[in-house]
């Protein structure tokens, strides 16, 4: 009798190409590059600098500054004051969770942090955020 040549569950080996070490870095590491950036920045306009406040970047999330136009009054207003829930744009469209929880990637993209920093910041508060604002600011979402 013939031996049947048995198809065998190892028929094809896949390669498999992943990243190894020293690929891509990863998002708590790329965020914490970020925050000990505006840290620096924090420090030397302000030696006495302590670190970043969980309840500080709370309160300036939430705070109505009043120089703003009247539908962007304050950064909940597009984020809503739950930053684990869904935000919207002015023209309707869904804003991912900005709790680091919820949204992984929040704040691990430099050029993308500053770039809306510098619109919404202008936008809420008329002006643009210091180091401390931002790195309270994310402190506080990733806090969540
Ligand atoms: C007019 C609506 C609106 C307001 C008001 C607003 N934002 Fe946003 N924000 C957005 C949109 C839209 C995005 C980009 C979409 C996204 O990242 O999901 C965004 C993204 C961001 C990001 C980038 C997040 C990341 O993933 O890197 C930061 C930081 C941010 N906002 C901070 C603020 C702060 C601080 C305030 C208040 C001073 C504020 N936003 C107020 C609409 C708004």
């Amino acid at each position: 009798m013939i031996s049947c040549s048995r198809a065998t569950a190892i028929a094809v080996i896949f390669t498999m190409v992943t990243a190894g070490p020293g690929g891509a870095q990863s998002l708590p590491s790329a965020r914490k590059a970020i925050l000990d950036g505006y840290a620096a920045a924090a420090k030397q306009s302000d030696p006495g600098f302590h670190g970043f406040s969980a309840a500080a970047g709370q309160a300036f999330f939430l705070a109505h500054p009043g120089v703003s136009q009247p539908e962007t009054p304050s950064c909940s207003a597009c984020h809503t004051t739950s930053p684990l829930n869904a935000g919207r744009t002015r023209a309707g469209k869904d804003i991912a969770p900005m709790a680091v929880s919820r949204t992984p990637n929040r704040f691990t993209d430099f050029t993308k942090v500053e770039r809306w920093f510098t619109r919404n910041c202008r936008t809420v508060y008329g002006r643009l955020c210091t180091p401390q604002e931002k790195g309270n600011f994310i402190t506080f979402m990733e806090s969540l």
